[in-house]
Parts: structure tokens; sequence; C-alpha cells
């Protein structure tokens, strides 16, 4: 079954093969880069772009990642890392938007239907996200969708040749609380 969660602003869907060059254009930013993990690349080129959507083509059916489209273009990405072991009922979430659609409250929509599509479809009890010191803007994405602050990890991480402490924000599902 194909997924389709509609918001306002954006729609959640799965990726496809016409998505890697714009992929490729709107995550090739520094920007964007600067407050992710370094395994998203830099420069990010076609290649990248072709192995992402390949990747989550191939786990169709239960995708742990969508696309974020605005107005029939692609946008961005929301997703969620499950974790091994006893940490198996939390998954980290995750998602980038692309510059030219920053400021809209895009992202804040995304996440928001990404978090009511997970509790809705998977077991997990929490989704957790780790944040950089110097993104706030993500602080309030996750504030508004009901993510509680719960700690900072000192100088957890180095990123673009930086220390910076990781701030982390949990939601727990419904009802479990
Ligand atoms: C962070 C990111 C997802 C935000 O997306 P967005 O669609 O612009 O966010 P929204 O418009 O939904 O909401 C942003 C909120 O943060 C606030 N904000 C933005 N920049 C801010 C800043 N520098 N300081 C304080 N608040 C800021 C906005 O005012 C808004 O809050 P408000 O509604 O209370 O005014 C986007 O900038 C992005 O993709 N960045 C690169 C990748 C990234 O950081 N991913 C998250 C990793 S944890």
């Amino acid at each position: 079954m194909m997924i389709n969660l509609t918001g306002k602003l954006c729609r959640l869907r799965e990726f496809h093969r016409a998505d890697v060059p714009s992929i490729a254009f709107h995550a090739n930013n520094k920007q964007v880069w600067r407050n992710l993990r370094d395994v998203f690349p830099h420069p990010y080129g076609q290649a990248d772009a072709r192995a992402w959507v390949k990747f989550n083509m191939e786990c169709k059916g239960r995708p742990n990642n969508l696309a974020i489209e605005v107005a029939g273009e692609f946008a961005g990405c929301v997703g969620i890392t499950p974790r091994p072991d006893v940490h198996r009922l939390s998954a980290e979430i995750g998602y980038w938007l692309g510059e030219a659609f920053w400021g809209r409250g895009i992202a804040t929509e995304a996440l928001g239907l990404m978090t009511d599509h997970i509790f809705a479809t998977r077991d997990f009890v929490r989704l957790e996200a780790g944040v950089f010191e110097w993104n706030p803007g993500s602080f309030r994405v996750l504030e508004k969708n009901g993510y509680r602050l719960e700690g900072r990890h000192a100088k957890a991480v180095f990123k673009d040749a930086e220390l910076a402490d990781l701030v982390i924000y949990a939601r727990l599902r419904p009802g479990i609380e």
C-alpha cells in the first residue's frame, strides 16, 4: 500500500527514482549537512541520491524514511532509525528540508505527520532526537510536536571541526506516560 500522509503545507510519501535530481540539489548544501551526522555526504551528488532512493525502495511496505513533498515538488526527508538490542522499542527520528523551504512551518508539520504515523503503525514506545546545540530551529520543531527536552550530552558531538553538546528530545507513545 502506498503511503500518503497529507497536511496543510506538505505531504509525506515514499521515495521514487524521479526524486534523484531534486534530492541531490537540495541535499548538496552545507547549511543542511552542518546539522546532520557525517554519514550524510558533503558534497552530495547524484550517485548519493541514487543510493538513498535505492536503499529506501528496497524496504517497501514498511519504509523508515519518507519524502516531504511541497506543491508536488520534493522538499526534504523525514525518517526513523530503529535502535538495536535493549533499545529496540525506541527509534531515532530525523528530518531535513531544502533551504528554499525553510521558515514556513513545513518541518513542524512533517514531523507531526511522521510521529503520528509511526505511533499508529509501529510498536515503538519512544521516538527520540539528538540536536546539535547550534540548531534552535530544530528544538522548536520538536517542542511544537510535543517532544520533551530530556537533557544535554556535553561535548558529545564533533561536527564541522567544532565540539558541540547534543540536546536530547523524546516523545513517548500516547498512553505510555
Ligand atoms: C531545522 C529545520 C528542519 C527547520 O525547518 P523549518 O520548516 O524551517 O521549521 P519550521 O518553519 O517548521 O519551524 C521552525 C521554528 O523554529 C524557529 N526558528 C528557526 N530558526 C530559529 C533560530 N535561529 N532561533 C530560534 N528559533 C528559530 C522558527 O521561528 C519556528 O518556530 P515558531 O513557529 O515558534 O516561530 C530546517 O532548517 C532544516 O532542515 N535544517 C537543516 C537540517 C536540520 O537541522 N535537521 C534537523 C536535525 S536535528
